[in-house]
């Protein structure tokens, strides 16, 4: 059987990625098609390389029963050949994806896309930055996301 493979997408994998990573994983366990799936996460930056998931995140996702326990790593040309979707978080993650993937001369395999297209409740057009910002929002991130990554697997189910 050929899995489908989910590859999320943020600046430095700390915060959103991690995170629509954990959901979807979460998702696909309840739903019991975990084994179809390959799923990872990753950065355009490579600040936080080897970093787990920033603090505040991971302590927001628990809350809801979702644990995040993937390491930073930042997204590499391979990534476009092994990935049928790169699921990427705002406009400056996904032009720096598509800047990437059409710097290789090799056509990729990718679709490259923005998670925010799959969100029906949230009409904000980005998954905002929570970094810099309060605790809020994390929870405002989670909340998107979850709505979001459930609009995905609808559309590829
Ligand atoms: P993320 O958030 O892209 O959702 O992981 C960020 C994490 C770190 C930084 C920026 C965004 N940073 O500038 O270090």
């Amino acid at each position: 059987m050929n899995k489908i493979s989910v590859l999320f997408v943020c600046l430095g994998n700390i915060c959103r990625s991690p995170a629509a990573e954990a959901i979807f994983i979460d998702l696909i366990n309840k739903n019991s098609i975990a084994e179809k799936f390959v799923v990872d996460s990753a950065g355009t930056g490579s600040w936080h390389v080897g970093k787990l998931a920033d603090l505040r995140m991971r302590d927001a996702a628990k809350n809801r029963e979702i644990y995040i326990t993937s390491r930073a790593r930042q997204i590499k040309i391979s990534d476009f050949e092994k990935f049928n979707y790169i699921l990427t978080m705002d406009n400056s993650n996904f032009q720096n994806v598509i800047n990437l993937k059409n710097r290789e001369t090799k056509p990729g395999y990718s679709k490259v896309l923005k998670i925010q297209e799959f969100a029906s409740k949230f009409k904000e057009p980005e998954v905002p930055d929570p970094y810099f910002g309060g605790e809020k929002g994390f929870d405002h991130v989670l909340d998107i996301l979850e709505d979001s990554v459930k609009g995905f697997l609808k559309s590829i189910s």
